[in-house]
């Protein structure tokens, strides 16, 4: 069964409560969304290996410790994931970036594929999956059966509010599938909104609506 982290850093749970607010416009949502991203990428590469180097200071040879295994990718869920992709590069700048554009049927709450774009040697990297919503988890599951179908073995998943409908969806789909989520909220609402949630990120994002 895949590890489920909810962040628990202080700076995260003040950031997140912050953006929730009605009142927070679009240039100051969109800066905090990408601060969040930074330190929940803090958190969760943890785990990445580290390899022996050889290098040489101004002083003297010495042996640290760099990253070593797998190259990483981030990959944005359209259109609210970008908003979390510089904040994870300022952490990880190495990383390739793909992008899978995928929009929620207002009626059917279903996903709806539109875009697909991968570095060509993803399934040979460690994709972190973002997106700062997990509602029903159509949306998540849909863009992570894309990547295995493409051969992505290796897949995180990194949400800043989540409901635990989709984490439970998830964790029934995508059970290799390691899930980061910046606040675990109550429930979703009849039009599968998350309660309290903070609305519709990409239109906060965006300035849409
Ligand atoms: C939002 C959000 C997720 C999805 C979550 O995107 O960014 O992708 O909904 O809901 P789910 O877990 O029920 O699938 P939306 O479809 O509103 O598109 P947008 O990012 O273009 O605004
Ligand atoms: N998508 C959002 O942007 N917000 C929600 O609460 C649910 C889906």
């Amino acid at each position: 069964m895949s590890k489920v982290q909810v962040m628990d850093h202080p700076l995260i749970q003040h950031k997140v409560n912050y953006i929730r607010r009605k009142e927070v416009g679009s240039k100051e949502f969109r800066e905090i969304v990408g601060e969040i991203a930074a330190l929940m990428c803090y958190e969760a590469t943890r785990d990445l290996k580290l390899q022996d180097v050889e290098i040489e200071t101004p002083i003297c040879k010495m042996v640290g410790k760099e990253l070593s295994g797998k190259k990483l990718a981030v990959v944005p869920i359209l259109r609210a994931g970008l908003g979390m992709v510089d904040g994870m590069l300022s952490m990880i700048p190495a990383a390739k970036v793909g992008h899978i554009g995928l929009y929620r049927d207002p009626e059917t709450y279903e996903p709806v594929e539109y875009y697909c774009k991968l570095p060509a040697d993803c399934d040979e990297r460690e994709v972190f999956v973002v997106d700062p919503m997990l509602a029903t988890g159509g949306s998540s599951v849909a863009a992570i059966q894309m990547l295995k179908e493409k051969g992505v073995k290796h897949i995180r998943f990194m949400c800043i509010i989540a409901a635990p409908e989709g984490v439970e969806r998830m964790q029934k789909e995508h059970p290799d599938v390691d899930i980061y989520i910046g606040a675990l909220d109550e429930k979703l609402n009849e039009h599968k909104y998350i309660i309290p949630g903070l609305g519709d990120a990409g239109d906060r994002i965006f300035g849409t609506k």
